[in-house]
């Protein structure tokens, strides 16, 4: 019987050989309508595709789409992330009037060449407050994700008056009209509830005190303590060191404050994913 079965079968019983009349092209396997071989139906009618490829991006992107309406929020939220201080959130409204994102991304990618430059990458939560976001796609200067208490206060208005006096082969343009640029609380309050409006958790209190909250943090003078609580680990100090409030202390505000939240000698990456 095996004797049999290791021979080579003869032409007409080998199905891959095939036989004149048949009317296949020789060599070719034949034809088993399996249901796979169905698909031969579908290549061949361009509008059965169109239809079959529709209904498998359907079911594809409902799969994907779908647990996002039953996820109550996709962002975990970290230690430490609090919504901007009044005079914070003003300063980043300078820095959005100002197009720095045009220059400046805000987002340190988890590759090492960013990491070892910039620090830790960036997390999800550090940017959960921020409406619109700062990512950026552009990166004339450098990131500015984790540039507060990189530099001094004073460093940043020279800076920012005339980058080349720091930094002789900058690019950058010059600020200096920020300084003599003085701001009101007026519009602060209203400020914030927009942001309310867009999901910043800020509170009834929050907008009640954000004039004073907003004046006081550039007042070391001032009676902070109240700001401190709302707002924990706000830093209080002149920042443009001129006695008027500006918009140059609004902002050097903000930037003192970007990737301090966070306090990564504690962090561990399981409790944020
Ligand atoms: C035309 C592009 C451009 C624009 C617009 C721009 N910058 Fe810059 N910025 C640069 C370049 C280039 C550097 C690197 C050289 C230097 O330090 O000046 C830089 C550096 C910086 C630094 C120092 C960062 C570091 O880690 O050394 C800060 C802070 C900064 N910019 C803030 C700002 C702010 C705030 C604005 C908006 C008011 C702004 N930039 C607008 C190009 C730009």
């Amino acid at each position: 019987m095996s004797d049999k079965n290791d021979k080579i079968p003869p032409a007409e019983d080998d199905p891959k050989v095939t036989q004149p009349g048949d009317g296949g092209i020789p060599n070719e396997l034949p034809h088993h309508r399996k249901l796979l071989d169905k698909h031969a139906i579908l290549e061949r009618n361009a509008t059965l595709l169109m239809v079959f490829a529709f209904l498998v991006v359907t079911i594809g992107g409902i799969v994907e789409i779908a647990p996002l309406f039953w996820l109550e929020n996709t962002i975990e939220e970290v230690e430490g992330v609090r919504p901007y201080s009044p005079l914070e959130l003003a300063g980043r409204e300078v820095y959005v009037r100002e197009g720095c994102y045009v220059c400046h991304s805000q987002m340190i990618r988890p590759m090492r060449d960013e990491v070892e430059r910039y620090g830790h990458y960036s997390l999800a939560a550090e940017s959960m407050y921020d409406h619109p976001f700062q990512w950026g796609s552009k990166r004339t200067g450098p990131d500015l994700a984790r540039v507060g208490g990189r530099y001094s206060d004073e460093w940043h208005v020279d800076h920012l008056e005339d980058p080349q006096s720091v930094v002789p082969e900058s690019i950058m343009p010059k600020y200096d009209y920020l300084r003599r640029a003085t701001i009101e609380p007026e519009h602060v309050g209203d400020l914030l509830r927009t942001h309310r409006a867009v999901g910043v958790p800020y509170t009834d209190e929050m907008i009640a005190s954000a004039r004073t909250d907003f004046t006081v943090q550039a007042d070391p003078m001032g009676d902070y303590d109240g700001l401190l609580e709302r707002y924990p680990g706000a830093q209080v100090r002149n920042f443009d060191g001129r006695d008027e409030l500006t918009e140059m202390d609004a902002l050097i505000a903000y930037l003192q404050v970007l990737g301090t939240m966070v306090d990564f000698s504690t962090f561990e990456a399981a409790d944020a994913r």
